[in-house]
């Protein structure tokens, strides 16, 4: 275990967030985070957005399916690709993941919301005022933990082999 894997396996999705807002340093550092992941090429192919507004927080909510808690969240990021980029979904899904880390490293929860190959993902473009040739991959609703709830995980023996699979 290192500060890094410590900060892999204490995060959890947070869907329950108390008031209060998160630090603008940690907003501005997880974007950085973001920022530095892999990238097909090096394209860097994504414009990351910060919303704060409690109207525009209610506003993206309503747009999706399993969202709704958004509403509550103290921020709100939204990650768009450049959708005529091939590698744009692995790219800023690398990026994504960065944040959410980012964020938990500074004790900040969050919760991925499903963007790409949602039918709300244009609705939020055009909400956000993005241009067209960009298009949702993500949104990460965060703030501080009012609740947390952990996940069952597949059992490890059934998720990884060495060197060659084998059938148990
Ligand atoms: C691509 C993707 C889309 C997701 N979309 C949603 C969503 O729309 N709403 C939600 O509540 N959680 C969403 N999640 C979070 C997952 O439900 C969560 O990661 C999973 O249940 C495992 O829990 P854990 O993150 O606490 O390990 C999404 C996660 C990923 C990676």
């Amino acid at each position: 275990m290192n500060i890094v894997t410590t900060v892999i396996k204490s995060r959890h999705s947070v869907r329950k967030f108390k008031t209060g807002k998160v630090d603008e340093t940690v907003i501005r550092d997880a974007i950085e985070c973001a920022s530095l992941a892999p990238t097909a090429k090096n394209i860097q192919p994504w414009l990351f957005g910060v919303i704060r507004n409690p109207g525009m927080l209610a506003n993206i909510a309503g747009l999706t399916e399993n969202g709704k808690f958004i509403a509550e969240s103290s921020v709100c990021f939204a990650v768009f690709g450049e959708r005529d980029e091939m590698y744009y979904l692995e790219d800023c899904c690398a990026a994504t993941e960065n944040l959410i880390l980012a964020l938990q490293a500074y004790g900040v929860a969050s919760c991925w919301v499903a963007g790409d190959k949602k039918s709300y993902a244009e609705p939020v473009r055009k909400l956000l005022n993005v241009p067209e040739k960009y298009t949702l991959v993500s949104l990460i609703a965060a703030g501080n933990p009012a609740e947390i709830t952990i996940s069952e995980k597949k059992d490890k023996r059934h998720i990884f082999f060495c060197e060659e699979f084998k059938m148990d």
